[in-house]
C-alpha cells in the first residue's frame, strides 16, 4: 500500500494563517512583527532562499529589512551591523543567512545576535537552552518537521527516531526535538557504517544529508515515517530529496514530497518565530 504524503504546503497554509491573526492582533496595539536579514557574498541557493523569506514575511504582515554585504567584507563589518540591529525596538528577529564566507567565524557572529532576537534558534544560548528542554526559538526546519509530525497525529513518543545527518541546522537539533518529545534517538551520518541496520529500525527517519535519493526502500522498515529535508537538484534539472521517493512510498506508512514537503514549513517556522519574538519584546515592555 502507497504511503500517506504528509503535504507541507497545505500545513504551512494553516500555521500561516494562525499566526497571521497573532501578526493582526500585535499590528492592533501599534507593533508591526520586524526580521532583519544578514547576506555576506554571492551564493545562488542563499540569494533565492532570502527572497523568499523577504517575500513571506511581506504576505503574513512582517516587516522585513536586507543587509547585503559583498563577498570580501570584514567579520567587523558584519557584527557592526548586527550590533545596530540588537539595539533596535522596530527590528524583532535577526538572521545570517549561512553559509558564510570562509574568513568568518560563524559561531563570533550567531553569538552577536542578541538571544532574544535569534529566530533560527542558533546562538549558542539557544542550543543549550534546547538541549536542556528549555527552547527559547526552536531552529526552523526541525521545528517545521515537529509541526508536521504534530498536525498529522504521528505519535513520538516511546518510538525509535533515527535522524541521517548530523548537521547544526537540521540534524543535531532535530535529535534532541525528537528526544525531547520521548523518542528513543540514534543520529547516523551519510557514512555510518551498516546504516541500514539503523535506519530499518526507524519509526521516524529523518534524513538530512545532501545526497539524493541516499535512502531506498529496503532501507526503511515497513510503516515507517518517512520525512526528508533533502533538497537536491539532479543533472537535468529537477528537484529530488534525499529518500528515493518512487520505491520508499510503496514500504512507509507516511512520507514528505521534495518539494511541498518540508521545504515549506521552514520559512513558515521562521515567520512564527518573528511574530514569537515580538510578542514577547511587547510583553516584557508592558511589564515596566
Ligand atoms: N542556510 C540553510 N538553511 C538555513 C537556515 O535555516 N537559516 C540560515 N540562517 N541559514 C541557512
Amino acid at each position: 500500500m502507497s504511503a500517506q504524503i504528509l503535504d507541507g504546503k497545505k500545513i504551512a497554509e494553516l500555521v500561516r494563517s494562525e499566526w497571521k491573526a497573532r501578526a493582526d492582533k500585535l499590528a492592533q496595539s501599534g507593533i508591526k512583527p520586524g526580521l532583519a536579514v544578514i547576506i555576506v557574498g554571492n551564493n545562488a541557493a542563499s540569494a533565492i532562499y532570502v527572497r523568499n523569506k523577504i517575500k513571506a514575511c511581506s504576505d503574513i504582515g512582517i516587516y522585513s529589512e536586507v543587509h547585503s554585504f559583498p563577498e570580501h567584507a570584514t567579520q567587523d563589518e558584519v557584527l557592526d551591523c548586527i550590533q545596530s540591529l540588537n539595539e533596535n525596538s522596530h527590528i524583532h528577529g535577526i538572521l545570517v543567512q549561512l553559509p558564510l564566507p570562509a574568513h568568518f567565524e560563524n559561531n563570533c557572529v550567531i553569538t552577536s545576535i542578541a538571544s532574544e532576537k535569534d529566530v533560527d534558534g542558533f546562538h549558542l544560548y539557544n542550543v543549550g537552552a534546547l538541549v536542556t528542554g528549555n527552547t527559547v526559538f526552536s531552529p526552523c526546519t526541525p521545528y517545521g518537521v515537529m509541526v508536521m509530525l504534530e498536525r498529522n497525529h504521528i505519535p513520538i513518543e516511546g518510538q525509535h527516531g533515527v535522524v541521517v545527518g548530523r548537521s547544526n541546522i537540521v540534524g543535531k537539533p532535530m535529535a534532541f526535538m525528537l528526544l525531547e518529545q520521548g523518542a528513543t534517538v540514534t543520529i547516523c551520518t551519510s557514512k555510518t557504517a551498516d546504516l541500514s541496520q539503523f535506519t530499518r529500525s526507524a519509526d521516524i527517519l529523518v534524513v538530512a544529508t545532501g545526497k539524493p535519493r541516499m535512502i531506498t526502500a529496503k532501507m526503511v522498515k515497513p510503516g515507517a515515517v518517512v520525512v526528508d529535508v533533502g533538497i537536491n537538484r539532479l543533472p537535468d534539472g529537477r528537484l529530488c530529496g534525499d529518500v528515493d521517493f518512487e520505491s520508499v512510498k510503496e514500504v512507509a506508512s507516511y512520507i514528505t514530497p521534495v518539494p511541498g514537503g518540508v521545504g515549506p514549513m521552514t520559512i513558515t517556522m521562521l515567520l512564527c518565530n518573528t511574530i514569537l519574538a515580538a510578542e514577547r519584546a511587547q510583553a516584557s515592555v508592558k511589564q515596566f
